[in-house]
């Protein structure tokens, strides 16, 4: 698959609102919109030019738009979480930013038109959106099962349902929608659509369940992973995790680079945050 290359630019944000739970940022990036794919990520850099928080922070691009008055805009979704999320939570029109991206591997579309299930978790669902215009472009039908631990925490079930039509929501204390997570409902959502493939993004744990049900259908399940990075770029190895390659053999995958979009079944997930001993290179 030939990627584009990453570029690095200074944005200026246009628009910032709350969503919830989170804060939907609206960034003018051209150089980025114009290459990005649904599934890939942007890489901030957060605190102003005298910040001492040196590393950038990843987000989902949610929206990129490659056209328009300012030649290319993205969205991104952010979910305050640490010092450097809450600074870009407070970020106003005019600010600067300084974007690096698209960075990573995108969703993979089938080739043939097949009915696809979305399924996100908090603010995981944001890549999903544009992923379900461009299977739509393929004539597959997307349908989106959301789920959070609160109401305010599941983004994007309107667009989900002006979208899809209808959107399965689920809360981990049936405060609203079905009660439990979204793998809980998983099976009667795989029913209810007759999806033939899965698309995940959320939390580890999440993910994890998602594609161990959508693998006791027999179905693919792709996953855009979240794990902690620094770089974003491939070099520092802080983001690697477990993977079987198609030889069989694993080894410590970068998921800023190779992935964060996975085969679920490749992820030896009962090892993330280890290497194992069999992996290619480990010590022995
Ligand atoms: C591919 C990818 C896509 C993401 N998409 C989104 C998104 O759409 N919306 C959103 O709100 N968040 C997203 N995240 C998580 C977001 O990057 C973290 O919440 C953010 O980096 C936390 O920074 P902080 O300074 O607020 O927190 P701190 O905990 O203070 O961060 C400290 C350091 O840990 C790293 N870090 C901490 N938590 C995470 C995490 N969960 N993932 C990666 N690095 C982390 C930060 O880069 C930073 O270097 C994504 C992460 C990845 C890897
Ligand atoms: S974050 Fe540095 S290699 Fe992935």
């Amino acid at each position: 698959m030939i990627r584009a290359t990453p570029v690095q630019v200074r944005g200026e944000v246009l628009a910032r609102r709350r969503v919830g739970a989170y804060h939907l940022i609206e960034i003018a990036a051209g150089g980025i919109a114009e290459r990005s794919r649904p599934g890939q990520f942007v890489a901030l850099s957060v605190g102003g030019p005298l910040s001492s928080m040196l590393l950038r922070r990843s987000f989902a691009l949610y929206r990129a738009t490659p056209v328009g008055a300012y030649s290319g805009t993205v969205q991104i979704v952010v979910g305050v979480h640490g010092r450097g999320t809450e600074w870009l939570a407070a970020v106003r029109p005019g600010d600067s930013l300084d974007v690096v991206g698209p960075l990573g591997t995108p969703f993979r579309l089938p080739s043939a038109p097949t009915p696809c299930l979305l399924v996100g978790g908090g603010y995981g669902s944001a890549p999903l959106f544009s992923l379900a215009d461009a299977l739509r472009a393929r004539e597959c039908r997307a349908e989106f099962l959301l789920g959070a631990g609160t109401h305010e925490r599941i983004f994007g079930e309107l667009e989900a349902k002006r979208t899809a039509g209808a959107v399965t929501v689920t809360t981990d204390d049936g405060s609203y929608g079905r009660r439990g997570t979204v793998a809980d409902a998983l099976p009667d959502e795989i029913e209810r659509t007759g999806a033939q493939a899965v698309y995940a993004c959320g939390p580890m744990p999440m993910l994890r369940a998602v594609g161990a049900v959508a693998a006791s259908y027999g179905l693919p399940c792709q996953v855009a992973v979240e794990e902690s990075m620094a770089c974003g770029i491939g070099v520092c190895m802080t983001c690697v995790l477990p993977v079987v390659g198609e030889d069989g053999v694993t080894r410590m995958s970068r998921s800023c680079v190779e992935g964060p979009v996975f085969d679920h079944e490749r992820v030896r997930w009962d090892d993330v945050g280890t290497v194992p001993a069999d992996t290619l290179g480990a010590a022995l």
